[in-house]
């Protein structure tokens, strides 16, 4: 989104207009503020952020705290806003939430600097911007979702073709895709429904290219646009190079241009954000499309398996699937549902996991409860690459590598060889115990959340620390003494030494004491301040004593700092490991996870043998079945037996009678089977299945404007063009947005096609029952219904398939059970008895000789041309020559390919 706040306006343009001279602080401000004009600006003052002008405007509206002003510029207030720097957090998760783009300027600590400071120096610090959070450019906890990768992606098109580049900072991924066919728009579109992104990245030319700018459309609260010389390619050889620190691209696999322009302008924008610390990621991810079963965005959504219809997740398949203890397995378990395999043999090695951990005894609870609580280590990790200063970060890593080792002792325990290979190997694992004790030893197991408190350290890890910290301990000793010595001396019993951080150590007494202290003569004391009841004092010697107290303060936070960085880049150096180490506890939450549900609702190992195309027996529905099982009631399962060139299966039946849940539940099973997990049903066997497509008909888009009917074609388009043999094809009702004839037309046409073009496995749900006289025509349909009970006029629904046509549609019995009065239902009848009588004869198929033949489109073309050009001769006027000529080159272009 582009930022909301309007262009500020009050802050002046240039340094001679005006009128009086800022404040040094606030010239700073301005030159800051300068270069990062599309921020809100927090502008870190001791312990506060401070926003200014327009920028305290908006955030004291947005997050309801109060504008003030400090100071002035060209004779008028400058308005201000401000939050405790410790509580940060809350307001920018809220600002970033609703859209807004932050910079954080911090004071930048130059040790000599800052310690003049402390002592009243006039010289202010050096402030500048250190980060810019974005929302594809999170890092904190709290603003991310953990179930959930947050990517920042970046597209670049030109010349009809292009490349998306994705990257999850905080995890360390970085993938890039090339898009180079003829759909480039749809590819688009797919590709980034699975990503989802967290930010776009483009130019404002990319974004107005003809080919994707509809598609982009979808996208513009999550657009953010650079400039495109973020994208040239020269340049961003270059950037790539140093960024993964290899000498030639090449060596990072099969970049193609595009792929260097989009991936380029994703690490310029990394820098732009985080300036110097971006975190640390190892490697790009080329993706191609071959390596994944395609199971494209209407297809998943109508399957239902990352939300309902009505975008819950709630009820979704992913929602029964994830039973996931960690933030990171329940990622990767996502990535797999998204990514169903197509090799028989990776399917198969995550297979063999979820069976050894159903046999091995009590082995999955055992995992469940040592993963527990553990921390989101990728996370943290980015965190400390990118110099967040918070050591609860650090404790992470420790509670990660404690709980990992016990998990994998657990596996260790099993003796099992085939579950051994889950486990990292022996080098890693004293690697991360190393890290552990270091961590155990230096950092305190508490920590405050910022570095800047002190106390991160633990005693006896550095001596000097040590030192100063008893500086601190004795000067205290000597304060309360002092304070004993002041009493006697002026007689005041009520006497205190307090501190605040204004004035340090000072001296109380009620103001109608203070004569005594003002006329004391042994000892000199300063009047500093006098508040409604209190008059505050200093001496020389206290003073003397709050600074050293103060400054072995400083030097012991300034150690404990050096401390802190040392054990970060010893954690950092070991980033990949511990990376590593954090995916095999994904990969074991998630196997483990499959075995666990496997096991609680008696899910089954899927086969591959070749045989059948593809063979359920007593499938159900796995959604569907844990709703009912709430209820209490029982899901019926079905067969789906089906054998090559018997692939298609013709569904009628009435409403309500299980159609959808039987089709939905056909192709989620076939997924489940290619993600590695077992499904439920008593077997499965089946062939690799490289696309699936489920329409549902009638699912309007209305928000696009486009009609039902219109929508229904456009998503059919792409099953036409893009289902394989080896494809799977649901249709249920399509057709049903137009009126009964075309709707009834087109369903019979794209049926035929797909029969006689595509040959791949199909299932059709319709309630045209005139379709059904296909049969006749092609053999390789099988007819199904559903089973259905009358007693007393009632129906009762069995929800079994069973072979043959439905007998009516029975919307009149659904219509009644809807409590429509009986004289209207009596009257439909009639009315539906003429219309059946009088509308479709069997006349309306076709013999099988006046079937049209679908024609390659090639050869239509080519027929087309021929009989233009026949159409153009005149015989009575071209020379035997000529006539000879033409006969010539129309052969040609018959023969021509
Ligand atoms: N195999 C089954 N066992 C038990 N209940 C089922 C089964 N299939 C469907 N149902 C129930 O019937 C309802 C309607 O099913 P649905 O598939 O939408 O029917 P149709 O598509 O034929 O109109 C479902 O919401 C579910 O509650
Ligand atoms: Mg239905």
């Amino acid at each position: 989104m582009q930022l909301k706040q309007q262009s500020l306006i009050d802050l002046p343009k240039k340094k001679e207009k005006m009128n009086s001279k800022p404040t040094p602080m606030m010239s700073q401000y301005l030159e800051v503020k300068r270069r990062h004009q599309n921020y809100l600006l927090f502008y870190r003052m001791g312990d506060f952020y401070e926003l200014f002008f327009d920028d305290a405007k908006i955030a004291s509206q947005q997050l309801g705290i109060a504008l003030t002003k400090r100071g002035k510029l060209n004779n008028k207030d400058i308005p201000m806003c401000g939050v405790p720097a410790h509580s940060a957090q809350t307001y920018l998760s809220r600002l970033i939430k609703l859209g807004f783009k932050v910079a954080i300027a911090e004071q930048l600590e130059k040790k000599s600097e800052s310690i003049k400071n402390q002592k009243k120096n006039q010289k202010i610090f050096e402030r500048d911007v250190v980060r810019i959070i974005t929302p594809g450019t999170i890092l904190e906890e709290p603003l991310l979702d953990s179930k959930k990768y947050n990517f920042l992606t970046s597209i670049y098109i030109k010349n009809g073709e292009g490349s998306v580049s994705w990257c999850d900072m905080t995890i360390g991924i970085f993938k890039t895709k090339n898009l180079k066919n003829s759909s480039l728009r749809q590819d688009l579109s797919e590709l980034l429904y699975k990503i989802d992104p967290g930010e776009i990245i483009t130019s404002e030319e990319i974004i107005n290219n003809l080919l994707i700018k509809e598609e982009l459309k979808n996208w513009k609260n999550k657009i953010t646009l650079i400039h495109s010389t973020s994208f040239d390619l020269k340049n961003n050889n270059t950037k790539i190079q140093n960024f993964f620190k290899v000498s030639n691209t090449r060596s990072l696999g099969d970049l193609e241009d595009s792929d260097i322009c989009s991936a380029g302008a994703l690490i310029d924008y990394l820098y732009l954000t985080q300036k110097d610390n971006v975190p640390n990621i190892l490697n790009i991810n080329i993706i191609k499309d071959e390596e994944f079963m395609e199971v494209d965005k209407i297809s998943s959504q109508s399957l239902e398996i990352f939300s309902r219809i009505n975008g819950e997740r709630k009820g979704s398949l992913i929602d029964v699937l994830d039973k996931t203890i960690s933030a990171c397995g329940a990622r990767m378990l996502k990535e797999q549902i998204k990514n169903p395999l197509l090799s028989i043999s990776e399917i198969q090695k995550r297979q063999n996991f979820v069976e050894h951990l159903i046999n091995e005894n009590s082995l999955i609870e055992k995992i469940r409860e040592l993963i527990k609580g553990i921390p989101d280590v990728e996370r943290s990790l980015s965190r400390v690459s990118a110099k967040l200063r918070n050591p609860r970060d650090l404790i992470n890593v420790l509670n990660f590598i404690k709980k990992s080792i016990k998990v994998f002792t657990v596996i260790e325990f099993s003796k099992n060889l085939t579950l051994k290979k889950l486990l990292p190997s022996k080098k890693n694992i004293d690697e991360l115990s190393s890290l552990q004790k270091l961590i155990e030893k230096n950092i305190e197991t508490e920590p405050p959340i910022s570095l800047q408190e002190g106390n991160v350290i633990r005693s006896n890890v550095n001596l000097h620390l040590d030192e100063l910290r008893n500086i601190k301990d004795i000067q205290k000793k000597k304060i309360l003494n002092l304070q004993i010595d002041y009493s006697t001396l002026s007689n005041l019993n009520s006497l205190k030494i307090k501190f605040n951080n204004f004035h340090g150590y000072f001296i109380e007494v009620t103001n109608k004491n203070s004569d005594k202290l003002l006329n004391c003569s042994e000892k000199k004391f300063y009047l500093i301040q006098n508040t409604l009841h209190a008059a505050r004092f200093q001496t020389d010697e206290l003073k003397k004593i709050s600074l050293e107290i103060e400054q072995s303060e400083i030097k012991a936070i300034e150690l404990e700092k050096e401390i802190y960085f040392k054990i970060c880049k010893k954690i950092l150096e070991n980033n990949a490991l511990i990376n590593r180490t954090s995916n095999n506890i994904a990969y074991i939450d998630v196997m483990n996870n499959y075995a666990f549900i496997s096991r609680q609702r008696n899910y089954i190992r899927p086969t591959f043998s070749g045989g059948k195309k593809l063979s359920i027996k007593q499938g159900r529905h796995p959604v569907v079945e844990e709703s009912l099982i709430l209820e209490e009631k029982q899901f019926t399962p079905n067969d789906c037996e089906i054998e090559i060139d018997k692939e298609t299966w013709l569904m009628t039946g009435p409403n309500m009678a299980g159609k959808s849940t039987f089709l939905r539940q056909v192709a989620i099973i076939c997924i489940m089977s290619q993600i590695g997990c077992y499904v439920p049903a008593k077997s499965v066997d089946i062939k690799i299945i490289d696309k699936v497509f489920t329409r549902v008909g009638a699912s309007d888009d209305l928000s696009k404007g486009l009609s039902t009917f219109m929508t229904e074609m456009v998503e059919t388009a792409r099953i036409l063009n893009g289902a394989t043999t080896n494809s799977l094809i649901i249709l249920d009702e399509l057709g049903r947005g137009t009126s009964t004839n075309d709707g009834l037309s087109i369903a019979w046409a794209i049926l035929e096609f797909i029969i006689l073009k595509k040959k791949c496995l199909t299932f059709f749900a319709t309630h045209y029952k005139e379709l059904t006289y296909l049969k006749k025509r092609f053999p390789s349909i099988s007819l199904k219904t559903m089973q259905i009970d009358e007693w007393q006029g009632n129906i009762i629904f069995l929800y079994k398939v069973i072979d043959g046509i439905s007998k009516s549609s029975f919307g009149l019995h659904v219509a009644k059970l809807a409590g429509i009065q009986d004289s209207i239902i009596k009257r439909a009848s009639e009315v539906l008895k003429n219309l059946s009588e009088k509308t479709f004869q069997k006349k309306d198929v076709k013999n099988k000789d006046e079937y049209f033949e679908f024609e390659d489109d090639e050869n239509a073309h080519k027929k087309q041309e021929i009989f233009r050009l026949l159409k153009k001769i005149n015989p009575d006027e071209i020379n035997p020559k000529e006539a000879l000529e033409l006969l010539y080159s129309l052969k040609k272009k018959l023969s021509n390919k």
